[in-house]
Parts: C-alpha cells; sequence; structure tokens
C-alpha cells in the first residue's frame, strides 16, 4: 500500500478532471495514474450515456480527448467478445474495470524470424474497479470477457493518444496494422463507416 493519500475521485467527471491535472505536466507517474484510476468507485448512472453495445463485437467509446495528451474511452464487451493479441504503440495504457470481469493474457513479442505459436508469459483476471497498466516493454495482451452470462465495460486510458496498432497472429506470430474507430464519442453514435474496419486495444 502506498502511504501517500490518495485523492478519491466521486464521479467520473470528478476523475477526469484529476486526470487533465495529472497530464498536465510532461512527465506521467504511471503509478498515480493507476491509484487514483482505481480510486474511482465505479458508478453505473456516470457512464451509462457511453456505455453503447454491439450484438457482433465490443465496442470502443470516446469519452474525452485528455487536451491532446491522452483518450479516455469506455469499452463494452458483450457476452464472449474480445480482443486480437495487439501491442500499443508506444503509448501508456491504463484499463479499469468499470463492470464485470475481463480475462487478460500476456503474450512476449515474437523473435524477428520465428514463424511458430506466441509465447504466452501470464493471465490474470481483472476484477470491477480494478485498474491494470500495459505497454509495449510488458509485452503484447489479449483482453476477453470470458462469461457467458455478464457483459464487461472497461475504461480506458491512452497516452498519448494513437490511431493505429499492431494486430498478432496466436498461431505464427504475423503481424498486421489495423486502424482504431469509435462506435461513438462524447455519447453520440459515430456515422457509419463505409470501410469495414479492424478495431483493437
Ligand atoms: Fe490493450
Amino acid at each position: 500500500m502506498e502511504h501517500t493519500e490518495v485523492m478519491k475521485p466521486q464521479t467520473l467527471d470528478d476523475l477526469i478532471k484529476i486526470l487533465h491535472e495529472l497530464f498536465a505536466s510532461d512527465r506521467i507517474n504511471v503509478e498515480e495514474v493507476q491509484n487514483i484510476m482505481e480510486a474511482y468507485e465505479s458508478k453505473p448512472q456516470d457512464w451509462m450515456k457511453y456505455a453503447i453495445f454491439d450484438q457482433f463485437r465490443y465496442t470502443r467509446n470516446l469519452v474525452d480527448e485528455g487536451n491532446g495528451k491522452f483518450n479516455l474511452m469506455i469499452l463494452c464487451w458483450g457476452e464472449g467478445h474480445g480482443s486480437s493479441i495487439h501491442d500499443h504503440t508506444d503509448s501508456h495504457c491504463f484499463m479499469k474495470l468499470l463492470q464485470g470481469q475481463l480475462k487478460e493474457t500476456l503474450y512476449a513479442w515474437p523473435e524477428d524470424k520465428s514463424q511458430g505459436e506466441m509465447t504466452q508469459k501470464s493471465q490474470r483476471i481483472l476484477q470491477e474497479d480494478q485498474c491494470a497498466y500495459m505497454s509495449d516493454s510488458l509485452g503484447l495482451h489479449r483482453v476477453e470477457n470470458v462469461s457467458h452470462t455478464e457483459s464487461a465495460v472497461s475504461l480506458h486510458l491512452y497516452s498519448p493518444p494513437f490511431q493505429h496498432c499492431q494486430t498478432f497472429d496466436q498461431r505464427t506470430g504475423h503481424r498486421n496494422v489495423v486502424k482504431m474507430t469509435f462506435w461513438s464519442k462524447f455519447g453520440d453514435r459515430t456515422p457509419l463507416e463505409t470501410t469495414v474496419s479492424q478495431e483493437n486495444n
């Protein structure tokens, strides 16, 4: 446990205000961001308007653009929905559970010439209000709602913001660059895209 007192955000808006202050400086204290996100106790009435689900796959819903320093978004995971294995484009990634549980599986970066199955490093279940940290230096990950009965909602902060990432084939380690899109922005459904895009985070 930290001995320094962590301010407790009472609402999501309160948390966003504190995040703006933390990211105003150019140095990011990972532990401080993680602690403040964890300290916020999820209240559905705070984030319901951003939690727009899709029947077929998980959705990314933009909540705040963090003054250009970070993107804050809510991901909605239906039963059985999951991401592919992906990287984080040299950004910091914070992931806090607002509702339900998510399984996170960590993988090692594939060796340059390897063609085989990717190496799994660890696995954990993230619980409600828990905040995980991820970055390229820790490896790659896949996130899944493995529940067949419960949906899951998570709050993600990426700093600096990014629009592309790489996805990896578990069997071969082969990678693809994918563009990421938003299902909604600030609570409004994004107009339908003309191209089908893969989404990840
Ligand atoms: Fe991720």
